[in-house]
């Protein structure tokens, strides 16, 4: 069993903070989407991850590496263009030869890992697998046709779903996906859909099964899903101080400060992690906040948010909720008069102001 990690694509829905990075690299409770796919195929028992990337980027083998600190092997695979997911898997053949696969797709999270979904395949002695998941808006998503407890057809995007359930990202195969893919044709939006390669698959009579993910599952295509997707990791932590931790500061719940960060006269309530070397002074950070490495809070409250790297966040008279801040960003009040608010923003940001 191999795994085929997608990586590529340009995250529109989440600029700007793609502008400057791959969607998959966005730090969720601290650590990018894509590590997460990456430890749940090691978990499983992995050894071989082949990452489908944009072709000319080495943002992601720069992040990841060889594989090495996981004890596996990552083979990287250039995508020129984006073609739709049934091309990643094309692009992917020599490297998955005759094996079976799980195909991941880089930035879908989930509770509880994948070996179940893995278990259930190799016993079903389906050629195809694929994870569903009950959502309120099947129409965002691969939606499939189930009749008799069969799916007969996959829809993408269907304006009207038979279902209410989502194809989530983590799909399982063997060889015979690749006589599929290279069988359809570019969907309206001139891509190769792979839901049209598993309706293809089911109408050539192959095997294709399914079973119903029952934990969290998320696609982390909005801002929105990555603050859940933020909110569930979290919850799954356990405390931990490696930092430093004033006599003035109260912190409860389960939070995490890394190495070098100071808490000085602040109140932190967890699910919290606190980067490395930051100061957090004065300050109130509630629940479910990642908070990046060398990031300063002075004098502001904070809460249900992610902030990157590098950031100062200072003397900010109202709480900051709901929100995601990206690498080096500065919030901190005016020193001069008249009293107002002077932005410095980036294309396709987005402030709310009281
Ligand atoms: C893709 C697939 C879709 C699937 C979804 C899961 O959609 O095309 O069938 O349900 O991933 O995350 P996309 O994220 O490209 O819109």
């Amino acid at each position: 069993m191999k795994a085929l990690i997608a990586s590529g694509g340009h995250g529109t829905r989440l600029r700007p903070l793609t502008h400057t990075r791959n969607k998959h690299l966005l730090p969720i409770a601290n650590k990018p989407i894509l590590f997460y796919a990456i430890e749940a195929a090691v978990e499983a028992g992995i050894k071989e991850i082949g990452i489908v990337h944009n072709a000319g980027n080495t943002e992601v083998q720069d992040y990841i590496g060889d594989g090495s600190r996981w004890n596996v092997k990552i083979t990287y695979i250039p995508q020129l263009t984006p073609g739709g997911l049934a091309q990643v898997v094309q692009l992917a053949e020599d490297f998955i030869g005759k094996e079976k696969f799980v195909f991941y797709l880089g930035d879908n999270m989930l509770v509880g890992g994948i070996k179940r979904f893995i278990d259930e395949f190799e016993k079903s002695g389906c050629n195809c697998f694929l994870t569903l998941s009950k959502v309120k808006d099947p129409e965002r998503f691969g939606v499939p046709e189930i009749q008799n407890g069969r799916i007969v057809r996959v829809e993408e995007k269907p304006k009207h779903p038979k279902t209410n359930y989502a194809v989530a990202g983590i799909y399982l195969y063997d060889y015979h996906i690749f006589e599929a893919v290279k069988a359809i044709k570019p969907s309206a939006r001139g891509e190769l859909e792979i839901s049209d390669a598993h309706t293809y698959l089911i109408e050539k009579g192959f095997k294709v099964g399914y079973t119903e993910i029952t934990g969290w599952w998320k696609d982390t295509g909005k801002p929105t899903d990555l603050l859940e997707a933020n909110r569930l990791i979290l919850d799954s932590f356990t405390q931990r101080n490696d930092g430093e931790v004033n006599q003035f500061s109260d912190i409860a719940g389960r939070v995490v400060i890394e190495a070098g960060a100071k808490i000085i006269n602040s109140k932190i309530r967890g699910p919290v992690v606190i980067g490395k070397n930051c100061i957090i002074e004065n300050s109130y950070i509630g629940p479910y906040t990642s908070v990046g490495d060398r990031t300063e809070i002075v004098g502001s409250e904070m809460e249900y948010s992610i902030v990157l790297r590098d950031c100062k966040i200072l003397n900010v008279g109202i709480r900051i909720e709901g929100s995601i801040l990206g690498n080096d960003v500065e919030i901190v009040q005016a020193q001069t008069r008249p009293r107002v608010h002077r932005f410095m923003i980036g294309d396709q940001s987005r402030i709310e102001v009281v």
